[in-house]
């Protein structure tokens, strides 16, 4: 459950309302004298129902309990949000905006001290090494490399004499303290400088590399509040757009394979650094990019834990596809196909070799990508003495998981390719995997795994308007429409997520920008709409499309005003002439805004 949705379920409007107006009993709702305006007669009404608010005099708003609240109170959304979760104790997860500046500064500014330290004297053996490695000169500055030099406080005393806080270098992870006797030493020393970049740009933390064979090959930044290795895909800074155009990202495991990918145009590869492909890796991209294609090393890639990963973040993949599938029967959203393929690279190259020796090979070895399961059954079962006592079910254990979240034509497909894999007919390779089916999912996600808001949000059916988030992910997806869409008002939104997002829409021309102008809680909803497909090619469909959802939420909006009135009408007194007033204007616009009909045989 999204954090506003806990909220708005932890809320009762007629409850938030009552501290700011008398509510009275009327028919199946409450009526009040209008809290926003002054007025003798009561217009303003609370369905407890629908949880919504309305006032049907000089306001003529409504909408839920956070407009409420942010009309009542004079608040921004965010505002509003922070005051209801107190109310209800759900707890936001508090983004300190300035300690994170102040993070950012100093990583920034250690960044620039390690890149003068490779350009200095000192430098000479980082620059032999980088050279040798065929790492060019603007990649070196474009990626900001740099070295640390062999030295307990050299950086500390750049930091200070550039006004950074030692502490803020300390939470930054570039400068260690003991816990014993308080002394403070550089972090990174003699290493070979990555900075990590969030997909702002910002430095987020380090990759270190040792200049020769001494272990361990890479130290990186420790977890700190911005910087997190399991949600950090290096190079996405630099990827994002080109993954947005051709909505394929290339994920290779390490900095130099993407520095290599990047300096030969291949502009679509991101490193997951060292670590398969995390949930909230797979999570950042979901909104990007509909295919995904692994560059793995053979050596690894039927490695069980590179299974596991394959398994966890090819499940966030469909779950989301699972749920656009259980959504298809409505007008517009459908199953976007979302797929994960793996390209086996030439045993003992990888990617940064494989790039500067034969970029064509690299090209022909991302085109020939095979579906994940062609490539894990063999893989798994590759690993494995099939004779061996158990080993079979071990493979079906680790495959099984990955074939069950396909669609059903699929599934029977990859059961045969498994079958044939170990050595045993599909009956009796579906009997006993059906067996150990439930084992295998409870295992699936341990309570240690965090599960992502993302998924548990879309998935539950309950908090999803689909008309509301057909329109606005058609809205999203098309910005040349906005001029359209500007005419229509958030009015005739329920959500106030959805007013949000379409409010912040009009003054943004790209999805990025909108990402950023909205708040962040609201940021797993833009996931929800970015992912939605819709199904028509042709633009003029789409133009159309979008008129005839306006219209609908529209004329939906004036007809549950025309609800709303007569289920708060007291049935025991006679109907005022107000009262008629508003009926007979409710009808009139509910006629004006009665959908075309087309021609829809
Ligand atoms: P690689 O060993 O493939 O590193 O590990 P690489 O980037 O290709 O480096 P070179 O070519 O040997 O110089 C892949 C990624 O795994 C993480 C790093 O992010 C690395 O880029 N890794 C690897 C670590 O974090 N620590 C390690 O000790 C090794
Ligand atoms: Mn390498």
């Amino acid at each position: 459950m999204s954090v506003i949705d806990d909220i708005k379920a932890r809320l009762d409007i007629v409850e938030v309302v009552s501290s700011y107006a008398t509510l009275q009993k009327s028919g199946r709702g409450f009526k009040a004298v209008c809290p926003f305006h002054t007025e003798k007669t009561p217009s303003f009404v609370v369905t407890p129902e629908r949880q919504s608010w309305r006032c049907f005099g000089a306001c003529a708003t409504g909408g839920d309990v956070f407009s409420f609240v942010m009309q009542a109170e004079k608040l921004e959304f965010r505002d509003a949000l922070q005051q209801l979760a107190q109310k209800t104790g759900v707890e936001l997860q508090q983004r300190n905006v300035e300690q994170e500046d102040a993070l950012h500064r100093v990583n920034r500014t250690t960044a620039n001290f390690y890149q003068q330290v490779l350009a200095s004297d000192a430098g000479q053996a980082g620059r032999a090494y980088l050279e040798r490695r065929g790492v060019s000169p603007q990649a070196i500055e474009r990626f900001m490399l740099g070295l640390s030099p062999n030295s307990r406080t050299e950086l500390k005393s750049y930091l200070q004499t550039h006004d950074m806080d030692v502490e803020v270098a300390i939470a930054a992870g570039v400068i260690g303290r003991s816990d014993d006797d308080g002394s403070t030493w550089d972090f990174f020393r003699n290493r070979l400088m990555f900075p990590i970049f969030d997909r702002q740009g910002n430095v987020a933390g380090f990759g270190a590399r040792a200049l020769d064979d001494s272990m361990p090959k890479y130290i990186n930044t420790a977890r700190t509040p911005v910087f997190d290795k399991r949600a950090t895909l290096y190079a996405l800074n630099f990827a994002v757009d080109s993954i947005r155009q051709d909505r394929t990202a290339v994920i290779v495991e390490g900095y130099m394979d993407a520095i290599a990918a990047h300096e030969h145009g291949y502009t679509n590869v991101i490193a997951s650094m060292g670590t398969a492909l995390t949930e909230q890796q797979v999570s950042m991209l979901r909104s990007s990019a509909d295919s995904f294609v692994l560059a793995l090393d053979p050596d690894v890639a039927g490695q069980e834990a590179t299974l596991r990963s394959l398994e966890s973040s090819w499940h966030v993949i469909q779950s989301g596809a699972a749920q656009q599938r259980q959504r298809s029967h409505s007008a517009l959203a459908q199953v976007r196909s979302v797929d994960l393929k793996v390209a086996a690279l030439p045993a003992g190259q990888d990617p940064d070799a494989l790039i500067r020796e034969d970029p064509a090979k690299w090209e022909r070895t991302i085109e020939e990508a095979s579906p994940l399961l062609d490539f894990i059954i063999p893989a798994a079962a590759g690993r494995f003495d099939l004779t061996a006592e158990g080993a079979r079910a071990q493979v079906v254990d680790l495959v099984w998981p990955l074939i069950l979240s396909l669609d059903e034509l699929d599934q029977d497909h990859y059961i045969q390719v498994l079958a044939d894999a170990v050595g045993v007919t599909h009956a009796a390779l579906t009997a006993s995997a059906g067996r150990r089916r439930i084992a295998t999912r409870d295992r699936r996600r341990t309570p240690s795994e965090p599960v992502s808001e993302i998924s548990e949000s879309a998935l539950d059916p309950q908090r999803s308007d689909v008309l509301e988030d057909t329109a606005l992910a058609l809205m999203i997806s098309r910005p040349d429409l906005r001029l359209k869409a500007a005419k229509f008002g958030a009015a005739y939104l329920r959500k106030t997520e959805n007013r949000e997002v379409f409010t912040n829409w009009m003054d943004c021309a790209k999805i990025e920008d909108l990402w950023d102008s909205l708040d962040e809680t609201l940021h797993p909803h833009l996931t929800h709409l970015t992912n939605f497909k819709l199904p028509s090619a042709d633009p003029r469909r789409d133009e159309s499309g979008l008129d005839q959802m306006l219209k609908r939420l529209e004329h939906r909006y004036w007809l549950e005003q025309q609800e709303t009135l007569v289920a708060t009408e007291d049935p025991d007194q006679p109907p005022s002439k107000e009262l008629e007033h508003q009926v007979v204007d409710v009808n009139t616009r509910i006629r004006a805004s009665e959908p075309m009909r087309t021609g829809h045989k």
